[in-house]
């Protein structure tokens, strides 16, 4: 019961987990903000960039299209029904994970916080909180019937350990800049 819960939560999340990740490994170029600040900030700083966030949106639609061919398979090999994932969710997810990272930017600099500062809490949940914020925005029926309660605690749960474990590993193999 909780395996099939947490298969369901971490199979729906997939295509909002990679974007940011990918983002890491293709950032660079042109900051999103083009150097634009407010007050005596940047708008969201030289770590959101244009092809980091083409990569990491592209990433998640994939991620999605891939799911969509693999979940009768994976619903068979483990006896959960695994949902696909329509075009709303597919944009949804990817997108929605890409602009919580940038809202959590721009956030951080009103806060004062430099490039690379670390935001507990909110590093760690700003890319599914708008997951499915913009998901639910666009496909509202198919958001309730696969973030049921028990998917979305577990996602909450879930989510920031996977967070902080492939951050360190990212970090640990000199990708990324800090540990979160
Ligand atoms: N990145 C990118 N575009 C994005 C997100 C990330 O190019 N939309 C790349 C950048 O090279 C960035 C790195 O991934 O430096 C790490 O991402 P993140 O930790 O989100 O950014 P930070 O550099 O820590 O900047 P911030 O403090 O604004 O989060
Ligand atoms: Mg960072």
């Amino acid at each position: 019961m909780i395996g099939s819960v947490i298969a369901t939560a971490l199979w729906a999340m997939l295509p909002a987990y990679l974007p940011n990740n990918v983002a890491v490994l293709a950032g660079g170029s042109r900051p999103l903000d083009g150097g634009r600040t407010l007050g005596d900030q940047r708008l969201l700083g030289d770590g959101k960039t244009y092809r980091g966030t083409a990569a990491g949106v592209a990433a998640g639609v994939v991620t999605a299209l891939l799911l969509n061919q693999l979940s009768g398979s994976a619903t068979e090999l483990l006896g959960v029904s695994l949902p696909t994932f329509p075009p709303g969710a597919m944009i949804g997810l990817a997108c929605g994970a890409v602009l919580g990272d940038i809202a959590a930017s721009f956030l951080k600099r009103r806060t004062g916080r430099a490039r690379g500062a670390s935001f507990p809490g909110l590093d760690q949940l700003d890319f599914v909180v708008g997951a499915l914020l913009v998901t639910a925005a666009l496909t509202p029926e198919w958001t309730r019937s696969v973030f049921t309660l028990e998917v979305l605690v577990v996602v909450l749960v879930i989510t920031p350990i996977l967070h902080v474990g492939t951050n360190a590993i990212a970090y640990g193999l000199g990708l990324k800049e800090e540990p979160w």
